[in-house]
């Protein structure tokens, strides 16, 4: 846990881009700008290690001494995220292979295999020594292992990681014939006799891909054997420093998706995530507010804090609009608001040299006498005066929506009944609905129990397309005993092998439970929508099916599966299971949504532009059409 009682505020601190004379005005600026918090030594190893075995701290002494000196916290990095040109030319091995057999080259950043065993011995020895010299300092106060775990390279086809994956294999199945029945490998020939036949899922003949199940295994080991990096990271530092707390960021599933985070947040002490703005996109207070409740939901009731944003443009979008005035305090005050320990950024100082030179920071090129630098500190003043809001949670919603990568894992792979489908999309409007109709949500992972989700007044399941046995029992006890469900379409159709389940597509829980027997998927034309039988509209998707003990909400018309149940919902005594068929269009699933909490009695606060959320006895209302954000305590 985080021990601060205040809210933390600052960056990533580059200070090796820069002379010795800047970092005294590094210094000054910080303070000024209400600065309490830096991250150091992120991408220092080539600084650090100057040659195999070599260390020179000197530079990282000073400048500890004088962010010390003037009052600012140190959040430690173990400077592995990047490892130094003199080990790739040396050990090539560790270099990373892509899904086509290129080797990656250094120069870039990330250049490691998450299985090689040099990387781990190299990256273990820098980590001791770092911890062994830091892990006393009084300005250090948390550690930030590595960066962005998976954001370049997340999955390596090399040798090494091949015979990873087999290991994981064996512990994950009891014997070669339980992942032959698993995968399904009687299917063209795909018979396992031992494990040392495997092979890493990259290209295969055009036109083929591989096993579906050793497709979603091959992503489960890609996550767990980077997991194993920090986990080992982690131990080290522990050694040396038993008071700190140590974490990693992790990055919105916006434009990753190669770690379970739900998996992480379990090793991490307090969960740090990163969050950039598609800037392009006039709603994006809303994909922030999403990521923001999303990393609640990995927390679990951990702490958690916003580790980097931008205070302007990014430099990798293919057009880097900057932010408009007051964008900024939007946006992070609506991440404290839902329950961040602060305000962090990439970057304090804008590099001068490098890929990243466009890209924003607190200092700009320009210098402190410009738009961002006042912003920020004005920021700064803001989170400053209220350092009590980082005592409280976030209150709990209402209404919980179930998130899992794995889903997204399963439904990115070719071969499905239309390439149209997207799983985060579906997430993504699912959610917008509930923002602009004032409605606050949780995330939750498929994993939870009938007990933890009977907190929750109104349970939504977006697309959950796998469910194991024990899942599927838990959402229906759930329903059971009192909670209300939405089950979207494309859910409970296999179990977590990606084998289907048989008799009706949505298992128990549509065809029993909710009550819709469904026979056969009609996914619609790309621009093909269509009015059901109650005016909501669909797209993409319909069915063949009939009502199996439901009830009948809306039918399919004007379509090939006329009369078919597009929405149906079954009364289970004290709650309601309803069945969504499709997908509906943003207006639509307003309306679908908007309705049910209305009849659940669910509360709405804010309009479709402003949110209100409460974080204990704080009030946070935050417009975005007005551009406003108003902090009250009562
Ligand atoms: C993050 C990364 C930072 C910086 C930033 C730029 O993904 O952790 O080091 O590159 O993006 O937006
Ligand atoms: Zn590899």
């Amino acid at each position: 846990m985080l021990k601060a009682n205040h809210l933390h505020f600052g960056g990533d601190y580059n200070p090796e881009q820069w002379p010795k004379e800047v970092w005294a005005e590094d210094i000054r600026l910080m303070q000024k700008a209400g600065v309490n918090l830096v991250s150091l030594g992120i991408f220092s190893w080539a600084n650090i290690e100057r040659s195999e075995g070599q260390y020179d701290f000197s530079w990282l002494d000073e400048i500890i001494e004088m962010l010390h000196e003037g009052g600012i916290s140190i959040d430690m990095a173990t400077a592995t995220a990047s490892p130094p040109a003199w080990l790739t030319k040396k050990y090539p091995e560790v270099l990373p292979v892509n899904f086509d057999g290129v080797t990656l080259v250094h120069g870039g950043r990330q250049a490691y295999c998450a299985a090689s065993e040099v990387y781990r011995t190299k990256a273990a020895a820098l980590v001791e020594k770092i911890a062994e010299r830091y892990a006393k300092h009084p300005a250090v106060v948390m550690w930030h292992v590595n960066n962005e775990y998976g954001c370049h390279a997340p999955y390596c086809y090399c040798d090494q990681s091949k015979k990873s994956f087999q290991d994981w294999l064996k512990k994950r199945y009891a014997s070669i014939e339980d992942l032959n029945s698993s995968w399904g490998t009687d299917f063209w020939s795909q018979r396992y006799y031992s494990f040392d036949e495997v092979p890493v899922p990259s290209r295969t003949p055009d036109g083929t891909h591989p096993n579906p199940g050793q497709q979603i295994d091959f992503k489960r080991f890609s996550s767990d054997v980077t997991l194993e990096l920090f986990k080992m990271e982690r131990d080290i530092i522990k050694r040396y420093d038993k008071v700190n707390p140590v974490t990693t960021n992790f990055m919105s599933m916006k434009f990753t998706y190669a770690m379970d985070y739900f998996e992480w947040a379990k090793e991490v002490d307090f969960v740090s995530t990163d969050h950039y703005l598609a800037q392009h996109d006039p709603h994006n207070y809303i994909d922030l507010a999403q990521q923001a409740d999303l990393t609640r939901g990995f927390a679990k009731g951990k702490q958690w804090l916003l580790m980097e944003h931008s205070s302007s443009a990014v430099n990798w979008q293919p057009r880097n609009y900057a932010k408009t005035p007051g964008q900024e305090k939007r946006n992070s005050m609506s991440f404290v608001a839902r329950g961040s320990q602060g305000a962090m950024y990439f970057q304090w100082r804008q590099s001068q040299a490098g890929s990243e030179r466009f890209h924003s920071a607190l200092v700009p090129h320009a210098g402190e006498d410009t738009r961002v630098y006042r912003e920020v500190s004005e920021l700064g003043a803001l989170l400053k005066a209220h350092p009590d809001i980082s005592q409280y949670e976030t209150d709990r919603a209402e209404i919980a929506m179930v998130y899992d990568y794995e889903q997204f894992w399963a439904l990115m792979q070719a071969n499905m009944p239309t390439e149209d489908l997207s799983y985060p999309e579906t997430v993504a409007t699912w959610y917008r609905s509930l923002w602009e109709s004032g409605l606050r949500v949780d995330f939750v992972h498929p994993d939870a129990t009938a007990v933890e989700l009977s907190q929750y007044k109104l349970v939504l399941m977006p697309m959950v397309h796998m469910l194991s046995d024990k899942q599927e029992a838990e959402f229906s006890n759930y329903a059971k005993q009192g909670g209300n469900l939405v089950v979207g379409y494309f859910s409970n159709i296999s179990d977590r092998t990606l084998r289907v389940k048989l008799g009706g597509y949505g298992g128990q829980l549509v065809k029993e439970l909710i009550g819709v027997y469904v026979e056969e998927f009609y996914p619609l034309r790309p621009d093909q929508t269509l009015k059901l039988t109650n005016g909501l509209e669909a797209k993409l998707w319909s069915e063949l099916s009939r009502l199996n003990g439901a009830e009948l909400v809306a039918s399919f018309s004007g379509s090939d599966v006329d009369g078919s149940v597009a929405i149906a919902k079954r009364n289970l005594g004290s709650s309601t299971a309803w069945y969504q068929g499709t997908e509906l269009t943003l207006e639509s699933q307003k309306k679908f949504f908007s309705g049910i909490a209305a009849e659940l009695g669910i509360k709405s606060e804010g309009s479709d532009h402003a949110e209100v959320v409460h974080r204990g006895p704080y009030r946070f209302e935050i417009d975005h059409k007005a551009n406003t954000v108003s902090i009250t305590k009562h």
